[in-house]
Parts: structure tokens; C-alpha cells; sequence
């Protein structure tokens, strides 16, 4: 059995774990002296969100040197301490990569704008413009407006399906795929156990790249992705890629966004040797409609969810609820208020109780919530403020009903820096970091929570051991149970161990519908009161014997 099929994921986002060295951001030294902490959580494997140079307009995902570390999360030397400590406490590292594009700062870009000759042009893809207009119609579906941008250097455009500042790199030239399977062995050799691939879905584009079809009854262009999502050239690098790295027991996570099942397994069936497993967001980007009963809105969160854990039995999909990405979990499907406790604990039950890798967002364990900030200019995400631009300073709407809809959605709610204690700062630097931790944090943090048996915290620890202890929740095959609207529950079957999983996700009582009792393993209330019910947010894992 390959060692990630068991193991827990813990996502960091970097600049925002603990400042060891007093400069208002995370760093790695900093990230090695919590380690303590993870260890005593019991998560097994790390992953890193980038942490290469970059001039960080889109947290790291814009990178200028893919084989230095930025300065401010510290050096080389640093990244070797942290893997020595990791192997020292046998867990393991996952590098976030971003390989579809880099920063226009990098050395690459600078050197291929420069002039058609230059020996870099090829490293991205450059075409001539039609008259005035782009060489496509093509239009970002991220940032909004044309894929192609053009440079004073030569008169060509180049693709970018991100921002301008993020060119894309032209995997079709064999000179990249060799320059990007040298910057990964080079982390391989460092003591890397394996990498999240962003978006490399999108790495193949369609040759030629056609124009997309015009919408008549708006006259605008159809979202290119057809040309450029699951193309079977993406399928070739990544292929290709694989076979090229030399290390033992790899684990490459392709970040996929809008896949389908048979596209899940072109990619992460091991018979296809690409990627190990995958990130889908279909559960994840589903939010509450502003009329949608609590009862409806589980449902159909529910319906996701399990459409992705009836996946053919080969695969095996990360299985998540927050990230670097996301609003926080208990804000966007619990109650962060009235329930915050209940309600965290029983979204861990039902992470670390699905089939999958699960993956444990920094902060999570401790009900960390949404950040919910006063004014815009607190914001830094790039997309938060975009938003701003287009909605409040061109599109006129009220900044109050912008800013509501941005405490719901923005990427700052997962960026904010982590809350270790109630002191200035919430114990994460000893100066004002770049964005400030959300208002909560006397209450929310981890020293408060790290010796009361019944916090979040603890029950987390819980919850990981026992998924560590039995097989079930970690091998066993999956079925959906009938329940209650608003109540997911589900059965897990390992060998002839059958476990059931109930967990109410409304703030009201419910009935249960399944009636074969079993042993309680595990319980998110200390002691329920009545068998027949649920309470609010009350989570359990039976054993029917
Ligand atoms: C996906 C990453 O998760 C996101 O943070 C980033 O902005 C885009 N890819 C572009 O790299």
C-alpha cells in the first residue's frame, strides 16, 4: 500500500503560519518551531502552498525562480532543517507548484519578451495580433478580460489565462517540459515527498488556438476552457512528466478543477501513471443561496459530496472542505456563531470519516472562521480586489452590500495569519503582520483550546487517531444512508467491519432513521441524551456488529 492512500494532509499557507523572525510574515524556521504542535495533532503529511521567489501578486502562485525560496520565508538551509525535522518525526512534504504559468518577473519571461530570437521566446506562447485586436477571442473566466497581452518589445501577444503578470508556459516546447522536470527533481533531491500541480489541467492547449463560438444573444465569447481544460496533450506532459522524475513513491496531486469522473480517472487511475490523486471543487464551490433553507442547502452540498465518494474504487480523491482557496469551513458549512463548537466538531467527524486523502486547512482544527474585515483596504487578495474595482468603483454598487457578499467569498478568509494565543497579534508575530488576524482571535486560538478536553482542537486529535487506528475509515468501501434533510449519514465497510456515520448539519434536532444500534466510537456531544435523536450538530460513528 502506497504511504499516502493513509495518510492526513495539513495544508499551510505560509505567510501566515508563525513569524519566528519579528517581520510581520510567516517563515519556514517559523513553520519548524510549531512543528511540535502538528505532531501532538497527529497530521502526517504537510503541504506547502508555494514557497518559491515570487513578487507574491497572487500568494506565490506567480513565481519568479522556481529553485530559490522567497527571502521572507527564509533560505535554502532553512527548507533543508524543516525536511531534516520532518523526516525526524516521519512525516512528510507536498510542495505547491503552479507549472501552467510563472511570474512575469521570471528570468524566463524577461528573457523571452526581450526579442523574437531570444532562445527563451519558445518558452511561451507567442502569436501576432489580428490588426489591433488579440490573436483570439479568448477571455479569462478568472480575471476577466482578453487571454493575450501585448509587449513594447515586439509587437506580439502572449497568452496568459490568469492575470498579465502570470504568462502561461508553452508546455509544447520540449525545452519546457525539460526545464520543469529538472526544477521538480530538484526538490525530489532535496528530500520532497511529493507536489500539488496547480491548475495543470490546463497545461495542453488545443493547437492553433481557434477562437471560441460567440454568444449571439450577448455577443460575447463562449469561456474558452474547451480549448484549454482536460486536453489530451495535458494528459501527454503530465505523462511524460511522471516518467521523468526519479523517487521513490512519489505523490503528485494535480489540482483539477471542473473535472468529471471519467476525467478523474484519465488523470489518477494508477494504470494511466499520471497523477496519484486530485482536487475537485465541486462540493467546495457550492454557497448558500441567500433563501436557501439550512436543510436544503446540506442537501445539496450532500449530493456533491457523495457524488464524489462513489468514484470508482481505483481512485482516490483528496478530500477537503477549506484551503488557501475557500471561505473557512465553519463559516461556509457550519454556524460560526451560536455553533461554533458543534458545528466544527461535526465537520471534522465528517471529513476524516469520508473516503479519500483528507486534507485538514491550517486553522480548521481550531474553528477558525471567516475574517469578516470592516473596510476593503484591509483586503489584499487580488481577486478581493478586483472585486472592489468592479463592482464598487466601476460598477457604483454600495461598498456595505460589496463587502457583505466579500466576507462570504473572500481568499483573505483562509490568508489571514493563524491564531496561536490571545496576545497582540494573536501570538503570530510580534509586530502588525500584513493583514490582521480576524477579531475573534482572543477567543479562537490555539493556546486557549490546546488543554480543554472538550475543544475543537482535541476533538480533532480524536478524530485523527482514530482514523489512524481503523482501517475502516481509511480503506472501507462507501454507501450513502437514508436520513433526514439536513443529516448526512453514510456507511463504511473494511473486511466485515461496518462503521455508520451520522452527522447533523442543521441547527435543529433531528430524528434518526437508521435503527440498528451499534457501539458509539466517537461522539461530538459528550453524552446524547436520546437515542432516537440527533441533536443540533451532533455528529456520531457507530459500529454495528
Ligand atoms: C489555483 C490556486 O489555488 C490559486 O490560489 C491561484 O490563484 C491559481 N491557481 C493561479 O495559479
Amino acid at each position: 500500500m502506497t504511504w499516502w492512500k493513509d495518510t492526513i494532509v495539513y495544508e499551510i499557507y505560509p505567510d501566515s503560519f508563525y513569524d519566528s523572525n519579528g517581520d510581520g510574515l510567516g517563515d519556514l524556521n517559523g513553520i519548524r518551531e510549531k512543528l511540535p504542535e502538528l505532531v501532538r495533532l497527529g497530521v502526517e503529511t504537510l503541504w506547502l502552498c508555494p514557497i518559491f521567489s515570487s513578487p507574491m501578486k497572487d500568494g506565490g502562485y506567480d513565481v519568479s525562480d522556481y529553485l530559490k525560496i522567497r527571502r521572507s520565508l527564509g533560505s535554502l538551509e532553512d527548507f533543508d532543517q524543516l525536511v531534516k525535522s520532518l523526516k525526524d518525526n516521519d512525516m512528510r512534504l507536498i510542495l505547491d507548484i503552479p507549472l501552467n504559468h510563472t511570474s512575469d518577473q521570471h528570468t524566463w519571461f524577461l528573457e523571452s519578451k526581450k526579442s523574437k530570437k531570444n532562445p527563451y521566446r519558445n518558452f511561451y506562447i507567442w502569436k501576432s495580433g489580428r490588426g489591433h485586436a488579440p490573436p483570439n477571442n479568448w477571455i479569462s473566466s478568472k480575471v476577466g478580460g482578453s487571454c493575450w497581452a501585448q509587449t513594447k518589445e515586439t509587437d506580439d501577444y502572449y497568452l496568459h489565462l490568469y492575470s498579465d503578470w502570470q504568462p502561461d508556459l508553452n508546455w509544447e516546447n520540449p525545452e519546457v517540459r525539460q526545464a520543469v522536470t529538472q526544477v521538480l527533481q530538484f526538490w525530489i533531491d532535496r528530500g520532497v515527498d511529493g507536489f500539488r500541480l496547480d491548475v495543470i489541467n490546463k497545461i495542453g492547449k488545443e493547437p492553433g488556438l481557434p477562437d471560441v463560438s460567440v454568444d449571439p444573444a450577448t455577443n460575447l465569447p463562449e469561456y474558452p476552457e474547451a480549448f484549454f481544460q482536460n486536453h489530451s496533450l495535458s494528459h501527454r506532459y503530465i505523462q511524460e512528466l511522471r516518467s521523468r522524475l526519479i523517487g521513490e513513491d512519489l505523490f503528485l496531486i494535480g489540482q483539477t478543477q471542473g473535472i468529471t469522473e471519467l476525467e478523474a480517472y484519465a488523470y489518477a487511475a494508477p494504470i494511466r501513471k499520471e497523477l496519484d490523486s486530485f482536487l475537485q471543487f465541486e462540493p467546495t464551490d457550492y454557497y448558500r443561496e441567500k433563501k436557501q433553507s439550512q436543510e436544503a442547502f446540506i442537501m445539496g452540498w450532500k449530493e456533491r459530496l457523495f457524488r464524489w465518494q462513489m468514484i470508482d474504487a481505483e481512485l482516490a480523491a483528496m478530500i477537503f472542505f477549506g484551503s488557501h482557496d475557500l471561505s473557512r469551513t465553519v463559516s461556509h458549512f457550519g454556524e460560526d456563531r451560536r455553533y461554533w463548537r458543534e458545528s466544527s466538531k461535526a465537520l471534522a467527524l465528517l471529513l476524516l470519516s469520508l473516503r479519500g486523502v483528507p486534507v485538514i486547512y491550517m486553522g480548521e482544527e481550531i474553528g477558525m472562521t471567516n475574517a469578516r474585515y470592516r473596510h476593503f483596504s484591509q483586503y489584499q487578495d487580488i481577486r478581493t480586489c478586483l472585486t472592489y474595482q468592479r463592482r464598487v468603483l466601476e460598477g457604483g454598487e454600495p461598498e456595505e452590500k460589496v463587502l457583505r457578499d466579500v466576507w462570504e467569498t473572500s481568499r483573505d478568509n483562509a490568508r489571514y495569519p493563524m491564531h496561536w494565543s490571545a496576545e497582540s497579534h494573536a501570538g503570530f508575530s510580534v509586530v502588525k503582520p500584513k493583514l490582521s488576524p480576524a477579531i475573534n482571535y482572543r477567543h479562537v486560538n490555539v493556546a486557549r483550546e490546546l488543554n480543554d478536553k472538550t475543544s475543537i482542537l482535541s476533538f480533532y486529535q480524536r478524530m485523527i487517531n482514530l482514523r489512524k487506528v481503523e482501517s475502516t475509515l481509511r480503506r472501507g468501501s462507501f454507501k450513502p444512508l437514508e436520513c433526514q434533510p439536513g443529516v448526512i449519514s453514510f456507511q463504511r465497510l473494511w473486511q466485515g467491519r461496518r462503521l455508520v456515520i451520522e452527522v447533523n448539519l442543521t441547527s435543529r434536532e433531528k430524528d434518526r432513521t437508521f435503527f440498528e444500534e451499534g457501539k458509539c466510537l466517537i461522539t461530538t456531544h459528550s453524552k446524547h441524551k436520546r437515542q432516537s435523536k440527533l441533536a443540533a450538530y451532533e455528529g456520531r460513528i457507530l459500529v454495528i456488529q
